[in-house]
Order: structure tokens, then sequence, then C-alpha cells
């Protein structure tokens, strides 16, 4: 009897270990044989710990399962739920990036191969790098970690740039996987559930821009994604998937897996760059562009996890297919990581187009409070809240940005009626205020002035707003980075869409 419990961290959070001690003990009791597979998660994260048994039917579920309720495994119960691949939540996505996510396991590269891995590598091993260059930008690929820029513009300017192979100089692949956003599990994920997708995605970035080495630079809060990780960079050394001889083709890609100390900021790619190099983590000024002079001032790739784990598909399936999803410029699909006071929480992976209140209320199915939605922040903490108002706005960079929004690494978090939006501003400033590199005046001084001006307002102070307002212009117009520029995001959209909540705190503080 094969069985399925994730080891994902969501899984591991909610009792997956204490599940797989009770499943070997119910097994023997039973003097049943039963192998336990070590999954990634299928993205339902109020189901876990999904447990899955392999019958010839398919895998059948059950969840959330605990040590008390593990006899239904053998004898069926409540917790049964029918074959995962027939669950509505997984029928209704369309999974290109996180399509073996908990399907295989993790650290298997027979198993990996199996389900269409490597089929992209392959398909790039036999093609020049402008070739790759230009599948990837045909793909319409943008950067998942934020900023949306094109993927296939920036490898291009990697490969064009100039290398002197008389100073020995290299150009780098760097995997960002610092992920600090709030709400946002999608690396973990991938990194935890099919880590050979990001290394395969990695190898290939190699292979267009002339690199061969890499770095994956993760987070000591990730230790279970950088056990699989380090366990798969190890698989595939000794199977040549990575090495001097990739897959036999003669190429060279080496990878690193690196652990920051987890500062927000050194997600920002340029302070990563640094904390990689040794040194602080504080940002650089732009130009010169990492793409030119990057990791030791060479040219350097430097994506997010899902940018470059979305790769392998658009090899292996062609950039055609992977544009024919999406809308306008936002092509392909996006996984959604739905997150805070709602009722299904997890990971949805779906082309571009779907409108919040789909999102929210339909696949989320609502809030874990039952009461009504207020508001959603997308794009973690930089983010702006969209109001219900404004929930038929679909899921595209465009269309976000013409709403004042953003939507960054796709990161949402629900609140219910009952959440005081200028409590939210003030995190917002006092996140800031906290993570902030120091670097420059508008973000270092403003943050702080930003949460003191918010208590003024909070204590009734209603003639702080108009500078609460200033400061947000001031931050936005002259910081160096996207924490100091986009902070006033979630503070100005709070203000705007929720004035009650500063004059209505601000009124009965006077009284
Ligand atoms: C404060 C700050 C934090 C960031 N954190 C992350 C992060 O955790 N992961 C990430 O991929 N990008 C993050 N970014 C965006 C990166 O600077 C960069 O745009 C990204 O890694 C580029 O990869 P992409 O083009 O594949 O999105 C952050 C940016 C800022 C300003
Ligand atoms: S905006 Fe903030 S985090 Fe960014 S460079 Fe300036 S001080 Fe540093």
């Amino acid at each position: 009897m094969r069985i399925w419990i994730p080891r994902d961290a969501s899984a591991k959070a909610l009792g997956a270990e204490e599940v797989v001690t009770a499943v070997k003990a119910e097994a023997a009791r039973r003097g049943v044989e039963v192998t336990i597979t070590r999954n990634g998660s299928r993205g339902m994260v109020w189901l876990e710990p999904l447990v899955e048994v392999e019958t010839p039917e398919g895998r059948v579920a059950f969840g959330p399962m605990t040590p008390e309720d593990v006899a239904q495994i053998f004898d069926g119960g409540a917790l049964a739920l029918g074959l995962t691949e027939d669950l509505p939540w997984l029928r209704a996505q369309t999974r290109l990036t996180f399509a073996r996510c908990g399907i295989i396991d993790p650290v298997s590269l027979d198993e990996y191969r199996a389900h269409g891995g490597l089929k992209g590598l392959t398909r790039a091993l036999a093609m020049t790098g402008a070739e790759v260059v230009q599948e990837v930008l045909n793909s319409g690929l943008r950067g998942r970690g934020g900023a949306g820029f094109p993927t296939g513009i920036k490898w291009k300017t990697v490969h064009d740039a100039p290398i002197k192979p008389e100073l020995g100089e290299k150009k780098y692949i760097v995997t960002n996987a610092d992920e600090g956003d709030s709400g946002t599990f999608a690396d973990r994920m991938i990194m935890e559930g099919d880590p050979f997708t990001l290394i395969e995605g990695m190898i290939i970035a190699g292979i267009a821009v002339g690199a061969t080495k890499g770095f994956i630079y993760s987070r000591s809060e990730y230790p279970d994604a950088n056990e699989v990780m380090a366990a798969a960079i190890a698989v595939g050394r000794v199977e040549g998937l990575l090495g001097q001889n990739v897959l036999g083709s003669g190429k060279v890609f080496e990878l690193e897996l690196r652990v920051g100390a987890g500062a927000y900021v050194c997600g920002e790619e340029t302070a990563l760059l640094n904390s990689l190099e040794g040194k602080r983590g504080t940002v650089r000024a732009k130009p010169p562009l990492p793409a030119l002079q990057g990791f030791m001032g060479r040219p350097t790739v430097v994506n997010n996890v899902i940018s470059l784990a979305s790769v392998p598909v658009i090899l292996a399936e062609g950039a055609e297919h992977y544009a024919s999803f999406g809308i306008g410029r936002s092509k392909g699909t996006i996984p959604l990581q739905i997150a805070g006071n709602v009722k299904h929480g997890g990971l949805f992976e779906i082309a571009f187009g779907l409108t919040l209140d789909k999102i929210v209320n339909e696949i989320g199915g609502g809030t874990a409070s039952g009461r009504p939605v207020k508001a959603v922040q997308v794009g973690g903490p930089l983010g702006a809240w969209i109001p219900v108002s404004q929930f038929d706005t679909p899921f595209g960079y465009e269309e976000y940005a013409g709403q004042n929004a953003l939507i960054g690494h796709a990161g949402l978090t629900v609140a219910d009626d009952t959440a005081d939006m200028m409590a939210m501003a003030r995190f917002a400033m006092e996140f800031c205020a906290i993570e902030s590199c120091g670097k420059c005046t508008p973000c270092r001084i403003g943050a702080v002035r930003g949460v003191e001006t918010l208590d003024r307002i909070a204590r009734g102070d209603t003639a702080a707003i108009p500078l609460l307002t200033d400061l947000c212009e001031t931050m936005k117009s002259g910081s160096l980075c996207a924490l100091g520029g986009f902070t006033p995001y979630p503070v100005m959209s709070a203000l705007t869409h929720f004035p009650d909540d500063f004059t209505g705190a601000a009124r009965e503080a006077a009284e």
C-alpha cells in the first residue's frame, strides 16, 4: 500500500509528522505493509495534512488528517474526499508551473523525468543561447518576483553583455528565493514539492545567457525548503544533471544554495547580490543593472523562483502554448497565493485574468470568519488594499496598475469587515521603518515620520491627514527602491477607500 504524506512546511505545521507516526503504528497493528512517500503540497492548505492512498483508480485523498483519524485511511470515513484529481479546487486550475508539485517524490529525478521533467532542458541543449532567449521572449513571461519585467529582455541583456575571458570573467544565474512578502508561499512550495523544476529552469537560463554557475538565495526561515533543495542539488550532481557535463552534453552548470539571514530588503535584487557577496544587505543604486554588473561585478540574471520554474514548461511545450494563456501583456499562468481571513486558503495556479470576486468568494469560499469581505491586500506588504467595489478588476499587471495597485508576487491577504484599515496603514509604515536598509532619506526617515503621523491621526488630529498624503508622495517619488517607494500603496489605498477608518477613529478619540 503506497501512502503519500506531504513534507511541505504547511502540512508539517498542521501535524504531518504526527500523522506519519500514527499511520506507521496503525499499519503495524493491522499487519499491513505500507510505503510512505513524502511529497510536496497540492496547495489546499485548509485540507493539510492531506494524505493520499494509491489505488488502481488513482490517488484517493483524506484530509485534514489527524493522528486520531488514521484508521479512516484503511476503513474509509468522513475524511475520505474521493480521487484527488477530481477535487474541484484542483480541477479548476491550469497547472503549468506546479504541474508536478504534490504528485511526485520531490527528490526523485526518475519520477521528475517520468512526469515530463527535463523535456524543456533536452530541447534547450539542442538550441543556441540566442534561440532559447527568443523562445522565452516569445512566451511573454514576466518576472513573478514583483516588478513584472519581461524575463526574455533581461536574459537578452545578459546574453549580449560582453565578457573578458582573459580576466576569467563569468556570467551568473541567481535565483531570488528570499520570498519575504507576507501571505506568499509559492516559491517555498515549489522548492519543497518540485525542486528539479527550479534547477531545470536555472540550467536553461545558463544555456540561454552563457552562464555556467548559479546560486539559489534562500532564507533561514525556510529550513524545509532548504533541506529539499540541497538534497535535489546533491541528486542532480550524482545523476549528471548538474556539473561539468549536463546530461552528457558537454555543457557546464554548477549550482550552490546560499541561505540569507531573513532581512526583507535582501529580496531586493541588488541588496541580495551584496548579501551573496558577503556584504551588508543594502540596496545598490541602478545603473549599473545587475544584468550588466551583478554578482562580483559580472553580468547576472536575477530571477524569482517562479519565473525560472516556469521556463521548463515554456521550452517543453513551446512559447506559443504558454502565451495562449492569460490576458493582454500578462501571459501564461500565475500561482495565486490566497491567505489571511479566508475559508479555503492555498495555492491556485490559473491563467491571468480572474477577478478578485471569483478568487476570494468562489475559490477562497469567502472569509473564514463568515463575515463580509472588507478588502484584500494584493502583492504583499507593499501592495494596495483593494476594496470590494474594485473586485471586478481582471488579475493582470496593467489592469492592477490602472487601479493604483500591483499584483507583485501574487499574494492575497483577505480581511473581513472588522479590519481597522488605519491600523493596517500604520503596520505598513512600521514594517517599512523596521525593514528599511537606511540608504535613502525618504524611506529611512519618512517611514518613521509616517508612523508618528498615523499616531497623530489616531489621536484625533485630522489636520495630519494631508501631511500623511504629502509624505507618501515624497516616499513614492524619492525612494531608491520599492520598499520606500511602494509603502505608500497600502497606506494611500487604505486612506482613499476607507477614510472613515481614519476620521472615524480620530473623531472617536477626540470625544
Ligand atoms: C524590498 C524588496 C523586496 C523584494 N523581495 C523579493 C523577493 O523576496 N523575491 C523576489 O523574487 N523578488 C523580490 N523583489 C524584487 C527583486 O528586486 C527583483 O525585481 C526580482 O528578483 C527580479 O526577478 P523577476 O524578474 O523574476 O521577478 C523585492 C524587491 C524589493 C524592493
Ligand atoms: S527605499 Fe528604503 S530599503 Fe530602499 S534603498 Fe531606500 S532606504 Fe533602502
